[in-house]
């Protein structure tokens, strides 16, 4: 039996050699030869990683002899350290080590580097991946030309509740387009591949299931069947992994009772078995060592072994590794093959990124002043800036305003706001107050000369103090037509902002509702990291536009939509609540046994008696200055075997004057299946442009593949039966039709 296994595994490495190209080759063979030469310790090093002295992301442990460390090689990655001057410095003491082995520089490049971009949740309301693309990829350009090697990016955790403070980092709440958009991040952040100056290495994070703590609560606990695991969370992990994201990085959360750092079926079973994953796992912020406060560590001796024998490869900040592992191999508890294995992985991308050829070719000072002013870019942020941005309502289409308007108000602490545009997981400039362009400056730039802009604060975002009341309704009485700019106070969505209450903060509503007493047309912009709740606001406002945190931007692309240059074409990633104890709320749900069909249907219903069913919002919710109309749905066929196809389509007419672009969804429900299936699933979306009075047909192509679902055995199949489709302009508003799956 012996011998057949040796020679399944003889066959297996050298299908594996010969499948890869004479350039992997060539770095298999450094990385062997580098690795025969390396002692435990260097090998140890290169899995440890350090945050540099001048930024934290997470709880410090300061070292006082961090340059002693990385010239003994005992540290082979750094985070938070910026800038062609300082990661050249760093790079220098690296090559003093026995073996010259280079460093890598990780950092947080969320939305942005030098021209910050809107959040990815806003982002991901644009739909328009080649947009998010294109973000992800001045984004690289910026920072690789500041030393930067790899970012923790993108976060691709699916999150239903809207109390977590990190669902402004991802893509909301849909497996489908949670896993395009990862796909279309990593592209963006690698660009032309590793190796190329411009590439920055993509992390799919946080792996896995982190968007599910309980309660929203950061940090929590998840608990979860894994074919939900399967079914909703891992896709976009899959995706990024399938589009050659060059690592990943795990998760603080623990996953049915295991850490996700010390957790084997994730790490080694599903992203390095079954997805043959190639990169490295970095562990999240001192992850590794709180497996102790989980209680599934007793010290960091056993998380160490636990993590790594678990499949975590580097280790971020908890000098578990550097003080365990050595002794750990030598007990025999970590197999010297383990550390291989992780110390393999991040070599390869070292070479990959060609640092051993040129150590400094991220690191020159005039590519970086290249990068510094670039219009480009911030052409590129204001172009998905203005395609992030929902509009929610536009009674009596008081929207857009005339850029002739005699008199316009902006009110509000986010009318002249600058840096509070910029979001969580972003950088601060000294030019900022030069660089980053407010409503108000939006405004200015936007409207005749003729025009009179007045402008008053009316509160702060948190404080509750109403004094500047009485100014805000003057000023409003005073104008033709009243922007209002509110929303959350910068951080206050983002990592350990967990909040149990999403309610527009402070007394901005209560601004709202004396503005809006004045009778004068208003346009309420609510600039927020997650969907908020603000039900007197939604409605008695006549228009409410939803700005998210749109960075260096932000006042131009506002601008360009207030005043009609671009038609708002956002449609909402996440469902809205009415309220908190709404959550979770989300349009992909199973039917259940007694399903509530409408707000009157709640006795015996899956239902609260006290609430509404529906969202304040739903998916794929967002209006356009445009008038849609959809027809109804025509098949090719009315049932179709697997191996054919069937075609649905729909005609959209703009009954308006003016052009736009419609973010046209499709949605399938399996009616019967062997588990219980969602109510609506999204298979496919498509954006076209549509000029006032034109009509275009849209179609889409259905196959058994798109029906398939992780069913209790964890195969992913398709079954005969009944389907419905919907195509629609949100998860609510569609036309349906059936067929059949013989
Ligand atoms: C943080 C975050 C993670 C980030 C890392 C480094 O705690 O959880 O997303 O990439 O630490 O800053």
């Amino acid at each position: 039996m012996k011998r057949i296994a040796a020679i399944a595994c003889l066959l297996i490495i050298t299908g594996y050699a010969y499948s890869q190209s004479p350039a992997e080759k060539k770095i298999r063979k450094s990385v062997d030869s580098l690795l025969k030469l390396m002692t435990l310790d260097e090998k140890i090093g290169q899995m440890n990683q350090y945050n540099g002295p001048w930024a934290a992301t997470g709880p410090l442990t300061n070292d006082g002899n961090l340059l002693s460390q990385i010239k003994e090689g005992k540290v082979g990655s750094m985070l938070n350290v910026t800038g062609v001057k300082r990661t050249r410095e760093l790079q220098e003491v690296a090559l003093q080590s026995r073996l010259k082995i280079p460093l890598l520089f990780g950092q947080d490049i969320i939305h942005g580097y030098r021209t910050i971009f809107p959040i990815p949740l806003g982002e991901a309301a644009s739909w328009n991946l080649a947009a998010m693309e294109a973000s992800a990829r001045v984004a690289a350009t910026e920072a690789s030309a500041s030393g930067i090697h790899w970012t923790f990016a993108p976060m691709v955790d699916i999150a239903r509740d809207p109390r977590w403070g990190r669902v402004m980092e991802g893509a909301g709440e849909d497996p489908y387009l949670g896993s395009l958009i990862a796909k279309a991040r990593v592209n963006g952040f690698q660009g032309k591949g590793l190796g190329d100056t411009s590439a920055l290495m993509a992390c799919a994070k946080h792996f896995a299931a982190y968007g599910a703590a309980v309660g929203g609560r950061d940090y929590n606990s998840v608990d979860m069947s894994l074919r939900q695991l399967h079914e909703t969370y891992l896709p976009p992990f899959k995706a990024a992994a399938e589009a050659g994201a060059a690592t990943f990085m795990n998760s603080f959360n623990d996953i049915n009772g295991i850490p996700a750092t010390g957790n084997k079926y994730i790490q080694r079973d599903i992203l390095k078995g079954q997805w043959k994953f190639k990169g490295f796992v970095v562990s999240d912020w001192g992850s590794i060592g709180e497996m102790i406060n989980h209680g599934y560590s007793k010290n960091n001796y056993e998380a160490a072994f636990q993590a790594a024998n678990a499949g975590s490869d580097m280790d971020m900040e908890s000098r578990s590794y550097i003080q365990n592992l050595s002794r750990l191999v030598k007990e025999g508890k970590v197999k010297m093959s383990v550390i291989d294995d992780a110390v393999g992985r991040i070599l390869r991308k070292k070479f990959e990124m060609g640092l051993f050829a040129d150590p400094y070719k991220f690191s020159n000072e005039n590519r970086e002043k290249a990068q510094w002013n670039n219009a480009e870019h911030l052409a590129v942020s204001r172009d998905i800036a203005r395609k992030s941005i929902v509009l929610l309502k536009n009674e009596h289409h008081i929207l857009p305003v005339s850029k002739q308007a005699g008199t316009i108000a902006l009110i509000g602490p986010f009318a002249k706001a600058q840096g509070d545009n910029r979001g969580f997981w972003s950088y601060e400039w000294p030019d900022d107050s030069l660089r980053m362009v407010s409503l108000w400056q939006g405004v200015q730039k936007k409207v005749s000369a003729e025009t009179k802009l007045l402008y008053a604060k009316g509160c702060d975002f948190m404080d509750s103090s109403r004094a500047g009341f009485a100014e805000a309704v003057e000023v409003a009485k005073a104008a033709y037509f009243v922007i209002l700019s509110v929303g959350e106070g910068p951080n206050m969505s983002g990592e350990a902002k967990s909040r149990s209450s999403i309610q527009l903060p402070g007394v901005q509503e209560e601004l709202i509702k004396a503005v809006v007493a004045t009778g004068k047309p208003v346009a309420v912009l609510i600039s927020a990291g997650r969907p908020l709740v603000f039900n007197w606001t939604a409605d008695h406002a006549p228009a409410i536009v939803y700005t998210w945190w749109l960075g260096t931007e932000a006042g131009n692309a506002i601008a360009d939509v207030l005043f009609g240059d671009y038609n708002p074409s956002g449609k909402l990633p996440m469902s809205f609540p009415v309220t908190e104890g709404q959550i979770p709320i989300y349009y992909n749900h199973y039917n259940t046994g007694r399903p509530a069909q409408n707000d009157s249907d709640k006795f015996y219903r899956s239902a609260y008696t006290d609430l509404s069913i529906y969202p304040k919002y739903p998916f794929g919710y967002g209006l356009s200055y445009a008038d849609f109309e959809y027809s109804d749905i025509r098949l090719s066929a009315k049932s179709f075997k697997p191996g054919q196809t069937i075609t649905a389509a729909v005609t959209v007419t703009n009954k308006g004057n003016t052009g736009g672009t419609e973010t046209v969804q499709l949605y399938i429900r399996d009616l019967t299946g062997s588990v219980v299936r969602p109510v609506k699933e999204l298979k496919g979306f498509q954006q076209v442009y549509i000029k006032g009075g034109e009509t275009k047909e849209v179609s889409f192509t259905i196959s058994a593949n798109d029906l398939r679902f992780y069913n209790d055995q964890l195969k992913y199949i398709y079954e005969p039966g009944d389907f419905k489709v919907f195509i629609g302009t949100s998860s609510r508003d569609v036309k349906e039709a059936g067929f059949e799956l013989r």
